[in-house]
């Protein structure tokens, strides 16, 4: 009876192994491709962003995002890089920045997309050090 008893206990533990296992292998696998999708998606993100900053932005913040261009240091373009000037704007700000422009910095609502200004956003983001 003993044994019997020793043989299903240990039965259920190799069975409880394996269903942890099988399941941890699942959330692993799952966390590791979802990430990979969405990195992919924010870099492809970025590279739009890339593009449209360069047509629209850099004359006056420079392709370094420092604002040392001509223009931008007739304008006081703000140096983009900064990180901490960058913490102290959210993205909801930006984007009305962007789209309702301030200062002397123009609007962009009727040149940009939604999705162009999100992806500029995303871009301007990564400047910053
Ligand atoms: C004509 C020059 C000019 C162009 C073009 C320009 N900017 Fe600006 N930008 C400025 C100036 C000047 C300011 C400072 C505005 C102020 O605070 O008075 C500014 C401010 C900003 C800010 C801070 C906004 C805030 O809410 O404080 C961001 C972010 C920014 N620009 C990003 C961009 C992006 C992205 C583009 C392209 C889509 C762009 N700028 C195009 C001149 C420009």
């Amino acid at each position: 009876m003993d044994k019997l008893r020793g043989f299903v206990f240990r039965v259920g533990v190799a069975l409880c192994l394996g269903y942890m296992a099988g399941t941890l292998s699942g959330v692993v696998s799952r966390a590791a491709g979802g990430g990979g999708v969405e990195r992919k998606n924010s870099q492809q993100l970025v590279e739009k962003g890339r593009a449209v900053y360069v047509a629209n932005c850099a004359r006056c913040h420079g392709g370094d995002g420092l604002g040392q261009t001509r223009v931008g240091e007739m304008v006081e373009a703000p140096n983009l890089t900064n990180a901490r000037w960058q913490a102290r704007r959210s993205d909801s700000r930006i984007k009305g920045s962007i789209a309702r422009g301030r200062g002397q910095m123009p609007a962009f609502s009727k040149k940009l997309s939604r999705d162009e200004v999100a992806a500029v956003i995303a871009y301007v983001r990564t400047l910053k050090n």
